[in-house]
C-alpha cells in the first residue's frame, strides 16, 4: 500500500479537467485519462486560480504606471526569483522567460561565443539538436548502451575537442521517448574537468524531479511552463550571465535597449536583453504558482507517486502480447514516468485514434521529436504513455484493458488518415463551442502533424 496521500480519485493534485468527460464515436461518452503529460499537461488548479486572480489586475508589465501595470509587473518580477529557487540558480545567474524549452535553447544557440562547439548525444529531442546547428560546430555522440558508455564517449571528446575554443555539452535530463533520467552530476564532473560548460534540458525532468543547478554545477537549464502543469505561453532559460549578457538579443524591440538612435542601439543586459515586447506574464507567473504547487506537495510523494504507477503500467504492458516497450538502458538507475512502446502487426497512429474516439484515452504516437533516437529503436513510429501528477491507478488500467482490447478484437471505428493525421471516419463527437469557435463539424486539421 503507498504511504503517499492522494485524493479520493487516486490523484496526487487536482487538475484542470481532471473529471473531464468526453464524447466518444459510438455517442457515449467517458471520463478523459490523460497519459500525454510529456507533450503537455494540464494546468494544475492553482495555477488556474492564480491565474484567474491576476487577469483581474491584468496591465502592462514594465511599461505602465497604474495600479494593475504594478500589481502585473511585481507578480512578473516574483515570478523570476521563484523560478530561481526552484532549479536552484546561483544568485547571479540570468532567470529568462521564454515560450518553451526550444526557444530556450534557440535563445542560448544565438548567444554562444564564436567558435564555440556544442557536444549532444545523438538521442537528443530535436530542440536540443536543431538550434546549435544553427549557430556553432556541433558533434553528435552515439546513442549509448549505459550511462557508463555515456560518460566515457564524453570524456573522450572533451579530451580530443581540448583547446579549441568554447565547448558547451547539452545532455537531457530525462529522455522524452523512454524517460531513463541521465547522470547529470557525472557529467558536469567531466564536462568541468575539460573546461566545459553544461546545459541540461530539463523539459522532461521538471515535473518530476528536484532541480538543483548549483549544486549539480550546471551552467544553464531550460524547461517549459506547459510541462510543468502550466500551460500559459511561458519556458525558462536560467544560467550564466556573461555569455546571455554578451550574446545576440533574442527579441529585437521594445524593452530590450537601454537607448535607441537612428541609426543605432545601445542593447540593456540582464533578462532585458532578452526579452524585447511585452512579455507573456501570465505565463511566467503560471509557472511560479506551478513549482510553488509542486514543492508543497513534496518531491518525495511525487516520485513515489510516479513510480507506483510506472511499475503498474510497465507490469501491465509486459503481461499484453505483441507489445514490446523501448528502452534505452536495460538497467537505469532512476527513470521517470514516460513509456514508449509498440505492438506488432497495429500501425502505432491508428492504435493511438481507437484510444482516444472507442476509449477516451489520450496518448502521443509518433516519433517524438527525436527522429535519430526512433531510426536507431529501428521499429518506425510508436505511441508513448506518459504520467504526471494528475495520473491515477485507474487511469493505467483503462490504457491497458483498452489495449488489451483492442489487441484481441482490432478497432471497432473506422478511420481514415489526411493530412498525416489517423481521425475517426465519420467522427460524431460534438466539440465544445469555445465562444463560437468550434461549430458542429469537425475542423479539418492544416499544417505539419505534430506526431512526428
Ligand atoms: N517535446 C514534447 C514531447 O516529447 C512535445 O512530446
Amino acid at each position: 500500500m503507498t504511504q503517499v496521500q492522494t485524493t479520493a480519485a487516486g490523484r496526487l493534485l487536482e487538475l484542470v479537467g481532471g473529471d473531464l468527460r468526453v464524447p466518444l464515436v459510438d455517442g457515449t461518452t467517458a471520463r478523459y485519462v490523460n497519459l500525454d503529460n510529456a507533450a503537455s499537461a494540464p494546468a494544475l488548479a492553482p495555477v488556474a486560480a492564480v491565474v484567474d486572480e491576476l487577469l483581474e489586475y491584468y496591465g502592462s508589465v514594465h511599461r505602465g504606471a497604474g495600479f494593475a501595470s504594478i500589481v502585473s509587473t511585481e507578480a512578473y518580477t516574483a515570478a523570476r526569483e521563484v523560478v530561481r529557487g526552484f532549479v536552484g540558480a546561483r544568485d547571479d545567474d540570468l532567470v529568462l522567460f521564454t515560450r518553451n524549452t526550444t526557444d530556450a535553447f534557440n535563445l542560448l544557440a544565438a548567444a554562444l561565443p564564436p567558435g564555440t562547439t556544442v557536444v549532444t548525444f545523438a538521442g537528443e529531442h530535436h530542440a536540443n539538436l536543431l538550434p546549435w546547428r544553427r549557430h556553432a560546430q556541433t558533434v553528435h555522440l552515439p546513442i549509448p548502451s549505459g550511462p557508463a558508455e555515456a560518460l566515457a564517449a564524453l570524456d573522450g571528446e572533451l579530451h580530443r575537442l581540448g583547446g579549441r575554443g568554447p565547448v558547451l555539452v547539452s545532455v537531457t535530463g530525462a529522455s522524452n521517448v523512454t524517460g531513463e533520467v541521465w547522470p547529470i552530476e557525472e557529467i558536469v564532473a567531466i564536462a568541468q574537468r575539460h573546461g566545459a560548460r553544461v546545459a541540461l534540458d530539463a523539459a522532461q525532468l521538471a515535473a518530476h524531479r528536484v532541480l538543483d543547478v548549483e549544486a549539480w554545477g550546471v551552467d544553464y537549464v531550460a524547461f517549459s511552463g506547459h510541462k510543468v502543469y502550466a500551460p500559459y505561453g511561458a519556458g525558462v532559460l536560467a544560467g550564466r550571465a556573461d555569455w546571455l549578457d554578451a550574446g545576440r538579443p533574442h527579441v529585437a524591440g521594445g524593452g530590450a535597449v537601454r537607448r535607441v538612435g537612428v541609426d543605432d542601439v545601445e542593447w540593456a543586459t540582464g533578462p532585458a536583453r532578452h526579452e524585447g515586447g511585452t512579455p507573456a506574464a501570465l505565463g511566467a507567473v503560471a509557472i511560479a504558482a506551478a513549482v510553488r504547487t509542486l514543492d508543497a506537495a513534496g518531491w518525495d510523494a511525487i516520485v513515489e507517486h510516479e513510480e507506483e504507477l510506472l511499475q503498474r503500467l510497465l507490469d501491465g504492458l509486459d503481461a499484453l502480447p505483441g507489445l514490446r516497450t523501448y528502452t534505452l538502458w536495460d538497467r537505469a538507475p532512476d527513470r521517470v514516468g514516460v513509456v514508449t512502446f509498440g505492438v506488432d502487426g497495429l500501425d502505432s497512429a491508428l492504435l493511438a485514434a481507437a484510444l482516444g474516439a472507442e476509449h477516451a484515452i489520450g496518448v502521443r504516437d509518433g516519433s517524438f521529436c527525436a527522429h535519430p533516437l526512433m531510426e536507431h529503436f529501428g521499429g518506425g513510429p510508436a505511441l508513448r504513455a506518459s504520467i504526471g501528477v494528475g495520473t491515477s491507478a485507474d487511469d493505467i488500467d483503462r490504457l491497458l484493458n483498452a489495449l488489451s482490447d483492442i489487441i484481441n478484437n482490432g478497432p471497432r471505428w473506422t478511420y481514415v488518415e489526411a493530412d498525416g493525421y489517423v481521425l475517426p471516419s465519420p467522427d460524431p463527437r460534438p466539440r465544445p463551442s469555445l465562444g463560437g469557435l468550434l461549430g458542429a463539424t469537425p475542423v479539418v486539421v492544416a499544417g505539419a502533424p505534430c506526431r512526428t
